[in-house]
Formats: structure tokens, C-alpha cells, sequence
């Protein structure tokens, strides 16, 4: 018995000595993943086009805000994180950051005085940047970017969320391994593979999230990665597999959606607007064609879909018989001049609602949002005319848009759960609200 307590004394002892450790022990800080010369110089031009790549001004430049100063609220399930403001100026910005800081700050999510970011800001992905792409962008915001002064708004958060050893314990659990290695030789697969891992950080909207909220997946490798995730309530459908939209698409397909946010199928509406606006768009031919080449690759094996026949609903809606249910009927009264019986719309002008992602997401925040506010394609340098569509909140009521919203994720080849008229009074209260 004696011993058996000298044993548990002794154990105990070293797991609260490791649990002190744990949280006291200096944070090692990941070195440089490659040694460039001496005298290594950032291509002129590379440092604004990587920040394009990363989209940094996604989170830190509010809309309308000065350009990187930071404070835009990130609402997420542990309460809500405000971006840091990343311009050069010394006292509120990172005009202090050495390149070793800056390093760790997008590799390990540490600040220089050692504390922890919280993983709003994407390093799971930007752990898997290039030394050139760091200098590149270290370079830009030191030396390209105007000073601001703003302070940073204090984060919302709840227990253990605020706790820094909580963020240690959950970096130990959730990062990947440092640095990047591509899994073809191919040149275009491989940087395609980077750009969707590593800058693009595409992986943290398009891939679930764990019981921690980390990404379920860093990698391509994995299934899991890129199988669809949830970003403010919308669902961001997955880029692989039969279920996504992609499988279906060309490679110039794909191009185009990211180039100028719609092509032959789809149209690109909710936060992915951001991305196309502020990132994809200035994407160079090259590393479009190279994005879309890989995410090509993810879904080979998956079924196309079969040749399109005239499916029931489309015989229905032209039927105009005066007997059709509600669904149907106000399908033809709002929406089919527009989106046609077929379901599958114009290209490139009318978006497909036959197969889209958006009318067939798991969640229907996107489709109830559409119906009642409408929606407009951003302007891009390919594409400067916003394609819109009217709202129809105006004219249809909560049963209504449940009834055809419902409809619709039954309707042509479609097949998901329907909508309660719940969840669009609840949508349609949110937005009268802002
Ligand atoms: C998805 C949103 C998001 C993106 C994209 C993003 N950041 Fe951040 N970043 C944040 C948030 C949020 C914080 C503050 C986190 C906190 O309070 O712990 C932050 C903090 C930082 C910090 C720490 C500054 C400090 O001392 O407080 C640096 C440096 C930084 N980001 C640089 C970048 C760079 C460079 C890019 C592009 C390569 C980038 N971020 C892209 C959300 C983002
Ligand atoms: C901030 C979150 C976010 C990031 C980052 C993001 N996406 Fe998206 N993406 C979305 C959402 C949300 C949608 C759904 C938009 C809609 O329903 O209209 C979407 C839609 C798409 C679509 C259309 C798919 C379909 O089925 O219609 C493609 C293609 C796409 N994203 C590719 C990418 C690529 C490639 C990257 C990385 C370079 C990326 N996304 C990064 C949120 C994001
Ligand atoms: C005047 C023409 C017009 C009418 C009428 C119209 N739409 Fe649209 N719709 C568009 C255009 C243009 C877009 C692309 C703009 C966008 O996505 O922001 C679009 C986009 C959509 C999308 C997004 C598709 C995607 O791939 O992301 C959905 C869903 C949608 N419409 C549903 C409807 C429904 C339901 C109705 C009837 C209540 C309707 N539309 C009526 C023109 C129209």
C-alpha cells in the first residue's frame, strides 16, 4: 500500500509538473522551411500579388475601413475575435515585427511577446506557406503598405476560449506539420495543391470543422479535406466528391467561377463573393488554371452527371396545369421567366438551379436568403457588369418562401430536406434587424 501511494505521490508530481511546464515553457517558434541566399531579394511585384493569393484583407481591412487596420469582428462559436491591425505603424500596428515575428505569427500564430492568436486567423493553412512567400509578404506589409493608427478591439470570448494555455493545449492538438509537400510531381498539380492548402486557405471554409473546431483535414490526401464546411450560417458546399457541384464541371468552368463568379452553372453568392472580389479575381491564367486543374484531380473517379433528360418537374412547370401545387406555382409565377422549366437557366447570366449547390446546401440559409433579398454578382476586371436579381421579401410571405424553397430542393434532379417557415421568418428578422 505504501509504495503503491510513493507511486501515485511520484506520478502526480510529473503531471502537474508537465501541466506547469505546459503553460509557463517558452512556445518554440518553427524556423524558416527553406535557407535562401544571403543577399535574396522579393521579386519586385510578388509582395501585393501573394497578399492577393493569402487574402489578408479579407479579415483585416473592414468594409469601407483603412486598408489593413484591422478590427473587423469574426464571429465564431467561442465568441467573437477582432482582426489585428497589420499595417507598418509601430505602436498599434506590426511596424515592430522582425521577419522572425512575422514568421511566427503566420506559421505558429504567436505574437512577438509570445501570446497566442486565436485561429480566426488561418495559420493551420499558413503554416504551409514557402520562405519566399513569407519574405514576399513580409516585404508588402512593411514596406507597401500605408501606416494606421488603431488599436485593436478586445476579443469577446468565454472560458477556457480566453485562457492562453487553452489556445496551447489546442495548438498542440490541431496543427499540422510545418511547411509543404506537394503529393504529384506534376507542375500544375503541385502548385495547384499549394495554393488551395496554403495561401488560398481554402480548406478553412470547405472543410469541416472537428469537435475543437479545427479543420478536420490540412491536406488534400485526406478525404475529409475540402468535403464541405459552414461560414456565417451558409453552407460552403464541397469541391470533391459526387456530392459537389465541381465534379460536374470542366476545368474552364471552374476557372471562370473563380475569375468572375459565375460561368455556364453557377453563381457565386455569401462570403465566397469576398473571396472572388478581393482574391480569386486577380488570380494570373497560370495559377487559375492551376487551382482548377487540382481541384480537378480531387474529383476524379466521381460519377459525372448523366445525360440531361426532360425530368418530371420541368414536364409539370410546362404543363401550367391549374391544379399544381403551390411550390410549383409560385416557381412559374417569380421565378421561372428568369431561371426557365428546365431549371437550368442562361449561362453564365441565369444560374442553373438543377444541381446547384446553393439550392441543395445542407443548411438553407443561402437559398432563403437569395429568395427574399436577391442577390449581385460582383463586378470583376473580366466581368465588370453586376449581374442582379430582385428580392422577393416584399411579395412572398414565411410559407410562402418555405413552400418554394422546399419545392426547389425537390425539384429536377434535386433531392434535400425541405424548409420550415421558421427559418426564414428567423432570416427574415435578422436582416430587417442590421
Ligand atoms: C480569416 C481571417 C484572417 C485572414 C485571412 C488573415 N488574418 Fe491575420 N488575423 C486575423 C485575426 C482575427 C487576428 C487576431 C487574432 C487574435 O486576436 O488572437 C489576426 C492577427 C494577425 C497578426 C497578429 C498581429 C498582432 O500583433 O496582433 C498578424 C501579423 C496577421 N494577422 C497577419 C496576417 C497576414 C499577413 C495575412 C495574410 C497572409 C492574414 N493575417 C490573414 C484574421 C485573419
Ligand atoms: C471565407 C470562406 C471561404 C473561403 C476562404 C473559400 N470559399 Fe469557396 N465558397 C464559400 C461559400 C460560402 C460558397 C458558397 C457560395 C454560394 O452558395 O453561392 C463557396 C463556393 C465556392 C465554389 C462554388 C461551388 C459550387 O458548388 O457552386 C467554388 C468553386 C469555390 N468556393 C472554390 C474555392 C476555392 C478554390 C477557395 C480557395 C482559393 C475557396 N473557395 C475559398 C466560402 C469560402
Ligand atoms: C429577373 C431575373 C430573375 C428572377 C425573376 C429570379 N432570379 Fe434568381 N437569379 C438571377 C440572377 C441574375 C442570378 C445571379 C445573381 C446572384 O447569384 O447573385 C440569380 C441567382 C439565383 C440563385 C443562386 C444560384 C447559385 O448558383 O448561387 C438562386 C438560388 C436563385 N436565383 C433562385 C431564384 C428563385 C427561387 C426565384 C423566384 C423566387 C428567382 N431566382 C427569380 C435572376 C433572376
Amino acid at each position: 500500500m505504501n509504495r503503491f501511494f510513493r507511486y501515485f505521490v511520484i506520478a502526480a508530481a510529473v503531471v502537474l509538473l508537465g501541466f506547469l511546464a505546459f503553460i509557463y515553457a517558452p512556445v518554440q517558434r518553427t524556423p524558416a522551411q527553406s535557407l535562401l541566399a544571403a543577399d535574396y531579394a522579393v521579386p519586385a511585384g510578388t509582395g501585393a500579388y501573394t497578399m492577393r493569393l493569402a487574402d489578408c484583407a479579407a479579415c483585416h481591412t473592414t468594409e469601407g475601413g483603412k486598408p489593413f487596420a484591422g478590427g473587423r469582428a469574426i464571429i465564431s462559436p467561442v465568441g467573437t475575435i477582432y482582426s489585428s491591425n497589420i499595417t507598418p505603424d509601430p505602436e498599434t500596428g506590426i511596424g515592430r515585427y522582425s521577419l522572425d515575428d512575422f514568421r511566427a505569427a503566420l506559421y505558429d500564430g504567436l505574437r512577438p511577446d509570445g501570446t497566442h492568436l486565436y485561429p480566426a486567423m488561418p495559420y493551420e493553412n499558413y503554416r504551409k506557406l514557402t520562405e519566399e512567400d513569407i519574405r514576399a509578404l513580409y516585404s508588402y506589409f512593411q514596406t507597401e503598405v500605408t501606416a494606421v493608427t488603431a488599436s485593436k478591439p478586445l476579443n469577446k470570448l468565454g472560458f477556457p476560449f480566453n485562457q492562453s494555455w487553452g489556445l496551447r493545449a489546442w495548438k498542440w492538438l490541431a496543427l499540422g506539420k510545418a511547411g509543404f509537400t506537394a503529393s504529384a510531381s506534376d507542375a500544375d498539380l503541385a502548385r495547384g495543391q499549394y495554393l488551395v492548402e496554403g495561401p488560398g486557405h481554402c480548406g478553412a471554409c470547405h472543410s469541416p470543422r472537428t469537435a475543437l473546431m479545427a479543420q478536420a483535414a490540412l491536406s488534400g490526401d485526406d478525404p475529409a479535406f475540402l468535403s464541405g464546411g459552414q461560414i456565417a450560417g451558409w453552407t460552403a458546399p464541397p469541391l470533391r466528391g459526387p456530392k459537389s457541384a465541381l465534379h460536374g464541371w470542366s476545368i474552364q468552368d471552374t476557372k471562370l467561377i473563380l475569375a468572375t463568379a459565375r460561368n455556364a452553372h453557377a453563381a457565386i453568392n455569401g462570403e465566397m463573393q469576398l473571396v472572388v472580389r478581393d482574391s480569386s479575381q486577380y488570380m494570373t491564367e497560370g495559377d487559375l488554371t492551376a487551382i482548377a486543374t487540382y481541384l480537378d484531380h480531387l474529383n476524379q473517379g466521381a460519377a459525372k452527371p448523366a445525360a440531361q433528360v426532360q425530368t418530371a418537374t420541368e414536364k409539370l412547370l410546362i404543363s401550367a396545369d391549374p391544379a399544381m401545387d403551390l411550390g410549383p406555382r409560385l416557381y412559374l409565377d417569380n421565378c421561372a421567366a428568369c431561371h426557365f422549366a428546365t431549371g437550368r437557366g442562361a449561362d453564365e447570366v441565369f444560374p442553373e438551379l438543377d444541381g446547384s449547390s446553393l439550392v441543395t446546401a445542407q443548411s438553407p440559409t443561402g437559398l432563403i436568403s437569395m429568395i427574399l433579398r436577391g442577390g449581385a454578382l460582383p463586378s470583376t476586371a473580366a466581368r465588370p457588369e453586376r449581374l442582379r436579381m430582385p428580392g422577393f421579401a416584399y411579395r412572398l410571405s414565411d410559407d410562402e418562401v418555405a413552400t418554394l424553397a422546399s419545392f426547389l430542393r425537390q425539384a429536377w434532379t434535386n433531392d434535400t430536406g425541405p424548409v420550415t417557415a421558421a427559418a426564414v421568418a428567423e432570416l427574415r428578422k435578422s436582416t430587417s434587424d442590421e
